[in-house]
């Protein structure tokens, strides 16, 4: 087992690799009981740009460009293994309060534009909630 910590010692900042020789290696898919990738917030663009240059550095060269995610901008990396990870700073003309004001910050189903087309698809998939103010 490794165990790796990214920044300082809070929450969220820690991964433990076990390594597993019998099963087969990790994709890509998505299903039940697997994660689809872990996200990083890295902070500044300075910051992700310093990280994701050690990650190629050390010859993970399986990462994205910068990809726009309206609330923020991520790089992902994929490790020979399969897992995904994601190097994340919030946008700096965005944020969660973008598209809303912050005193209406999760009363509504908020998604990037460029997946409203499917709205009504992801819709579908969710269980209801109640939500009290
Ligand atoms: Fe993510």
């Amino acid at each position: 087992m490794a165990r790796f910590r990214l920044g300082s010692d809070a929450h969220g900042n820690w991964v433990e690799l076990r390594g597993n020789r019998t099963d087969e290696q990790g994709t890509w898919r998505f299903a039940v009981y697997t994660y689809h990738h872990f996200a990083w917030n890295l902070d500044t663009l300075d910051n992700q740009e310093a990280v994701k240059f050690d990650i190629e550095g050390a010859g993970y060269t399986d990462v994205s460009e910068l990809k726009d995610r309206t609330y923020f901008k991520s790089h992902y990396v994929r490790t020979p293994g399969g897992a995904l990870f994601e190097l994340a700073v919030t946008h700096e003309d965005g944020g969660w309060d973008c598209d809303e004001s912050p005193e209406e910050l999760g009363k509504q189903f908020m998604i990037p534009p460029h997946f409203e087309q499917d709205r009504e698809k992801i819709m579908a998939q969710l269980e209801p909630i109640t939500v009290e103010d």
